[in-house]
This record gives C-alpha cells, sequence and structure tokens, in this order.
C-alpha cells in the first residue's frame, strides 16, 4: 500500500452535521486534507473549530454527512467491517486527558497485556510480557511502573503510558487530540521531543491538534488552521509563520510571541477589532463577523481553499490584504 505516491490518509470535502434538540451544527465543514506517511500534519483552531470532530471522523468514530475518507488508499466508509477493523489497527488516538483511556481500578501493566488480549490473542503471554517491555522502553517508563495504577502515576508518566500502548500495535497514524494540554511545560517540551523521536524510528503520520500554534513549529511539517469547522488556511509551518495570508491565522500567530523584532511588530499591527460586521449567517465567510478586511462578497459568497503557492492554500475572497498591511 506504501506505494511513495498514496497518501497515508485523505479527507475528501468531508462534513460532519450535528442534529441537537434546538438546531442543526455543521462541526466540520467540506473539509479536504492529507496527510503522508511519516509526516506531521498540525491542525489548529480555536475551541469549538472542529478539531476534534475532524479527527474522529478521520478514525471512523464518528459519521461523516458527506464526502470520503481515505486511509491507506481505502474507502474507509465502504469498506467491509472485516477490513475496516484490520485498517484501525493502525490508527491510534491518544487523547488530552491519558485518564480518559485508563481504568483507575487496573495497572500500568494491565493496560498494555489488554491490547494484545483485545487485537492478537494468538501472541503467548511470554512475548506479550517481552513486547509490553520493549514499549515501555521506547518511552522512557522503567518495567517497574507495570505494577502501579493509574493514581500512582504522574500526568507525564500516564501520557508516556498511553503512547505505549498506541505503539504496541505500530500504528501507521496516531492522532494526537491536545496531547500535551494537561501537561506543565518542562513535560511537554519531553513528551515532544520523545514523540518526534518515535516518529523518526518508526515513520508514523502525526495528525497533531492543539489550539497552541507555537508547539507546532517543533513538530509539524504542514498546519491546516480551522475556523468554525471551515478549512481556511493550509501550509507549511514556515510559510504560515512567515506569510500568513487569512485574517484569522494572523490573529492567531498575535498571541503568540517571535523572536523576530520586525514581524512581531507587524503582527501586532493587526488589530482585530471585537467589531460585528453581522452576525455569521451560515453562508458566506465563515470570518467575515470578525475580519476587519470584510466586504458585501464575503457576506455572500462562500470562499474556497485556493492555492496561493504550491505550498500554501487560503480560503479567503482576498487574500493579499493581510500582506498589504503587514508590508
Ligand atoms: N456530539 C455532539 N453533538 C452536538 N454537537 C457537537 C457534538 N460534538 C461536537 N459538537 C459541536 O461541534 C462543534 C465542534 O466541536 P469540536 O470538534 O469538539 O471542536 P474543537 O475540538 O475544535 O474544540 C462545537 O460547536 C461542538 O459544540
Ligand atoms: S473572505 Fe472576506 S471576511 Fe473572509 S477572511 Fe477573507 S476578507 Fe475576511
Ligand atoms: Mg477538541
Amino acid at each position: 500500500m506504501m506505494d511513495g505516491k498514496t497518501p497515508l490518509f485523505e479527507l475528501e470535502r468531508i462534513s460532519v452535521d450535528f442534529e441537537t434538540a434546538k438546531s442543526r451544527v455543521c462541526a466540520v465543514h467540506k473539509v479536504s486534507l492529507r496527510g503522508l506517511y511519516g509526516e506531521t500534519v498540525g491542525v489548529v483552531g480555536e475551541s469549538g473549530s472542529g478539531k476534534s470532530t475532524l479527527a474522529r471522523a478521520l478514525l471512523m468514530l464518528e459519521p461523516v454527512s458527506s464526502g470520503k475518507v481515505f486511509f491507506q488508499g481505502v474507502n474507509m466508509g465502504a469498506t467491509s467491517p472485516h477490513s475496516l477493523r484490520k485498517l484501525r489497527r493502525h490508527m491510534q488516538l491518544i487523547f488530552q486527558d491519558p485518564d480518559a483511556s485508563l481504568n483507575p481500578r487496573r495497572t500500568a501493566g494491565w493496560h498494555l497485556d489488554e491490547v494484545f488480549t483485545t487485537h492478537f490473542p494468538e501472541v503467548s503471554r511470554g512475548e506479550r510480557a517481552d513486547r509490553a517491555d520493549m514499549a515501555l522502553g521506547k518511552v522512557q517508563l522503567g518495567v517497574e511502573l507495570k505494577g502501579r495504577f493509574p493514581y500512582e502515576l504522574s500526568g507525564g508518566q500516564k501520557q508516556r503510558l498511553a503512547i505505549a500502548r498506541a505503539l504496541l500495535l505500530s500504528p501507521k497514524l496516531i492522532v494526537l487530540d491536545e496531547p500535551l494540554s494537561s501537561l506543565d511545560a518542562a513535560l511537554r517540551k519531553s513528551v515532544l521531543t520523545l514523540l518526534k523521536d518515535l516518529q523518526e524510528e518508526h515513520k508514523i503520520g502525526y495528525l497533531f491538534i492543539t489550539h497552541d500554534l507555537s508547539t507546532l513549529g517543533v513538530i509539524a511539517t504542514r498546519v491546516a488552521v480551522m475556523y468554525r469547522g471551515a478549512l481556511v488556511e493550509l501550509a507549511t509551518v514556515d510559510e504560515l509563520y512567515q506569510h500568513p495570508c487569512h485574517p484569522y491565522t494572523v490573529a492567531l500567530l498575535s498571541c503568540i510571541p517571535v523572536a523576530d523584532p520586525v514581524i512581531e511588530r507587524g503582527r501586532k499591527s493587526v488589530f482585530f477589532p471585537a467589531k460585528r460586521v453581522a452576525s455569521a449567517t451560515g453562508v458566506g465567510c465563515p470570518f467575515a463577523h470578525r475580519c476587519p478586511f470584510a466586504k458585501e462578497q464575503c457576506h455572500h459568497v462562500e470562499p474556497v481553499l485556493q492555492n496561493v503557492s504550491p505550498t500554501h492554500a487560503v480560503a479567503c475572497h482576498f487574500p493579499d490584504s493581510v500582506s498589504a498591511l503587514l508590508r
């Protein structure tokens, strides 16, 4: 399947709608995104922008309302339950809160062993123990932790245990949904370094979700910026940092300090008033009600993602507005 051309995953114009008692929420709106083997695609956006729903749709944990999800070239929505189960082993999810995936009444060793009983019951007891020890070694945890319960582990150790568990299945893709949010600054750095090392060693693709753009500078190859369910900008990390085109990306970037004083001054000069030109109507640009560059067209016509360079795409009718202001 890994022919060098087939992407690891591909989302083709997927939408995910939720029906609630009062209304219909479009959590993800016509998003197309692909990730390559061994690549980290970052997904950034404020809370409620649809990041987790996008991840769940990719893992087939949330049905899509429209569009297609491909994993290793296979259309996941059209494949048999048997092959879906096999493919799913290669896609793992790591949450923000490691407690969410740990049973408080079971030891760390039980959590590792459970991976085998669920997915590889044919593996012998001895081999299970060896492979579990190896996985613990890879995440720099001592084998003595196997006897401990989750409440006896620190936040960093629990997140490492979750990563060790994912590694046992030799995944091709790990979706990390805000994996560092529950950790303090020092632990964040060490888990990030660990993730990078593991990726290099095992050629794992990551979909790395965060609301903090600065983290992505360390780990991501490309970054997808989401706003209200839509993918509004997609670019390599360098392009996004140095030449952001979408006004929302600039707003996000203005929240993180940069070393270059010229870029820093330019960013600070982009002031986003809490102006509400119009309420979000569900048509036109999703950012129009907050955008200082919005024109009449923005309120009626939905901008589609278009390339401004081979490695940079933006969904904005006036992508030069930002650069004109920063110039
Ligand atoms: N199961 C659900 N039912 C109804 N609405 C949901 C559900 N899950 C998410 N949403 C809504 O979808 C939107 C996107 O949510 P989410 O994907 O969790 O965003 P993020 O991860 O970026 O914070 C939010 O408005 C949220 O309230
Ligand atoms: S399409 Fe219009 S409202 Fe939307 S980001 Fe671009 S300029 Fe602003
Ligand atoms: Mg989320």
